[in-house]
């Protein structure tokens, strides 16, 4: 009777005709069939039999570059002082060479800092606040961090909050032009983007301060209306974590040189000198040691940049991959973007609700990590249960098409 009973299982669990075993005793065993019977028809699909070349769409640190190898960076700077001249040369690019491919305006000053984007953020609220009332717009994880630094570290008294919930932006119509303004240009765990700079005055007298670690070299920054600018290396570049990227516009140089607050100043936060900004920072001569293994990378980085056409061409391809998962979910009625504004749609961290509970939407995520077909694609922890599928600049869109099939796989697997 056993390797009956057994059969029957196997077939049930494909989903195809089972026939009632020879001989068994019958009551429980029809029971049982009933049961099932009761129970809606699993539609398993088979395996997809292609994978991506590249399994990684991790939203940070991001894949490398296509064609990346380690072996191809220049460490002749490995083994000498950052202070040697081909240190600073390599460090002076690092700041030149952005500048020149984003397009920077005429006066804008680029630095290389320490402790990435929290870094560059940090040194800069904790170096230009209180001067002015705050409004502060926050509608994810990070915008909340720096929430909390204005509001519990710097306790600043005339601040003004804007929150909004996962899935939405804050009415940013609210910025008040003579206040310093602080947002995030792309939520990277909400997946919801800010679409353009039209509430931001030309004429304004406050300084807009923005994260953008997950929007430079993927979306159209609009540099004038924006007077401080921050990333990190490891996102739409797929460089290396340790430092951030420090923009400054010469209004927010002014406020620097004619303001000082009443609150230390960490050595690691300095910029200033004398009441003048220390210029060397923003030609390389960083505050501390940085690791030019990790400059040696970012210089990589770029020069890839260039090769594809620069940041019209990789703002193109994360904007072409974030296309391939529109396709997918239009076709898809269990997939939803968390964005519930389309305009508003990241094209970088791209995030996705399933009609799915939470311990689906994570067995699916290890499914597909376990097929090695997509790797740390599970939304950020503080984020609603979800999907977040990295489509910046250095995602090849084979690799997101040769993905989707897999999605549809790990979906019907995991809700059947
Ligand atoms: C919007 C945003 N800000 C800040 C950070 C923190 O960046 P880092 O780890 O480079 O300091 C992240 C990291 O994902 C981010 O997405």
């Amino acid at each position: 009777m056993q390797p009956s009973w057994a059969a029957s299982i196997v077939d049930i669990s494909k989903n195809t005709l089972f026939a009632a075993p020879q001989t068994v005793d019958s009551t429980p065993f029809f029971l049982f069939l009933q049961h099932i019977e009761l129970a809606p028809k699993m539609t398993n699909l088979p395996k997809p039999s292609a994978k991506p070349k590249n399994p990684n769409f991790s939203s940070g640190p991001c894949s490398k570059r296509p064609g990346y190898d380690v072996n191809n960076l220049d460490i002749s700077t490995l083994g000498r002082s950052h202070r040697s001249s081909i240190g600073k040369t390599a460090l002076g690019r690092a700041c030149s060479d952005t500048a020149e491919i984003l397009g920077l305006p005429e006066g804008y000053r680029v630095g290389v800092v320490p402790a990435s984007d929290t870094g560059a953020v940090e040194m800069i609220l904790w170096s230009v606040l209180g001067a002015r009332p705050v409004d502060i717009f926050a509608w994810e994880a990070f915008g909340r961090d720096w929430l909390t630094d204005v509001t519990k570290q710097l306790k600043l008294d005339n601040v003004n909050t804007y929150t909004a919930d996962y899935g939405h932006l804050p009415d940013l119509t609210q910025a008040n032009p003579d206040h310093d303004t602080i947002f995030t240009w792309n939520g990277t765990t909400a997946g919801v983007k800010v679409e353009n700079a039209d509430w931001i005055s030309d004429d304004r007298t406050g300084l807009t301060i923005c994260d953008a670690t997950s929007a430079v070299f993927a979306m159209d920054m609009p540099w004038e209306k924006l007077d401080v600018i921050t990333y990190s290396w490891q996102k739409v570049l797929g460089g290396e974590g340790a430092h951030g990227m420090l923009i400054l516009s010469p209004r927010a140089v002014e406020r620097l040189e004619s303001y000082t607050p009443t609150w230390p100043m960490p050595k690691i936060f300095r910029m200033t000198k004398g009441g003048k900004l220390v210029e060397g920072i923003f030609r390389g001569e960083t505050i501390n040691t940085p690791s030019m293994l990790c400059v040696a990378d970012y210089l990589d980085a770029l020069d890839w940049v260039r090769s594809i056409g620069g940041l019209p061409a990789s703002i193109a391809k994360s904007s072409d991959n974030l296309a391939v998962i529109k396709g997918f979910v239009a076709s898809r009625p269990w997939a939803h973007f968390f964005a519930q504004n389309p305009a508003q749609i990241s094209n970088t961290s791209v995030c996705l609700t399933l009609d799915l509970n939470e311990d689906q939407v994570k067995q699916i995520v290890k499914l597909l990590d376990a097929e090695a077909v997509a790797f740390d694609i599970g939304a950020y922890r503080d984020a609603p249960a979800g999907l977040r599928i990295w489509c910046g600049a250095t995602v090849e869109k084979s690799d997101l098409e040769a993905l989707l099939p897999w999605l549809d796989w790990a979906y019907h697997e995991v809700s059947a």
